[in-house]
């Protein structure tokens, strides 16, 4: 398993210390939420904290973007350094938005995921599983940390690696939200391959969270 701890849940006067245990702890990932105060209602990082994680970690940065305009984010995120952007269906027009988004993603050398919020009916992904490297699954309403797992998101993660694994395709399956040692085993069952973890990795031994994860 891939352990993408959300930096959403830094304790932030103790950021050094918390992002070097990190860094120690095996988690391979680095999950950066990134909200606009208009797709959901709470506001994050911008560009600049990114490369100040760049700077503290070599983690992979796993950007999640929870904004309204997610071409123009795209781009600002990848240039302060994201590996991975992820963006919101639900954010987005049109089918061909979609994948011109995941192509640009693409051209400017980054990886590209699509995610789907809790009410949004997975089936949707059925036409975009060519041109993405990861779908993530929200398994809480998206906006804030510290909620509970929500079960139809285990339904959503098992009929997605079916029609992956029909496609002969081996794109990541994410899942964000309430993920602790038990919800994760369970989503690693009905298969997620990384593991979205906040509240439960930093409000906990961080080493032993993410040990229990993998
Ligand atoms: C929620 C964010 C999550 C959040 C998860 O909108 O996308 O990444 O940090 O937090 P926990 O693990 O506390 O549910
Ligand atoms: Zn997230």
């Amino acid at each position: 398993m891939i352990v993408s701890p959300s930096v959403l849940a830094v304790d932030y006067s103790r950021m050094n210390e918390q992002v070097a245990q990190l860094n120690a702890s095996g988690a391979q990932w680095l999950h950066f939420d990134v909200m606009d105060g208009h797709f959901v209602p709470n506001l994050t990082f911008g560009p600049d904290i990114l490369k100040g994680f760049k700077k503290l970690s070599p983690l992979f940065m796993d950007v999640h973007l929870m904004v309204s305009d997610p071409a123009f984010f795209a781009k600002v995120f990848q240039d302060a350094g994201a590996d991975l952007i992820t963006f919101h269906y639900e954010a987005m027009e049109s089918d061909e938005a979609i994948r011109k988004l995941a192509q640009e993603i693409h051209a400017r050398g980054g990886k590209a995921g699509l995610s789907v919020k809790p009410k949004t009916d997975v089936t949707v992904l059925e036409k975009f599983l060519h041109d993405f490297d990861l779908f993530l699954i929200m398994s809480v309403e998206p906006g804030f940390g510290g909620q509970s797992f929500m079960e139809n998101s285990l339904e959503k993660m098992s009929w997605l690696r079916g029609k992956l694994d029909e496609a002969g395709l081996n794109a990541h399956i994410e899942v964000d939200g309430g993920i602790n040692d038990k919800t994760g085993a369970r989503a690693k069952e009905a298969g997620a391959d990384v593991l979205v973890a906040g509240s439960y990795v930093f409000k906990n031994d961080i080493g032993k969270a993410v040990k229990s994860l993998e």
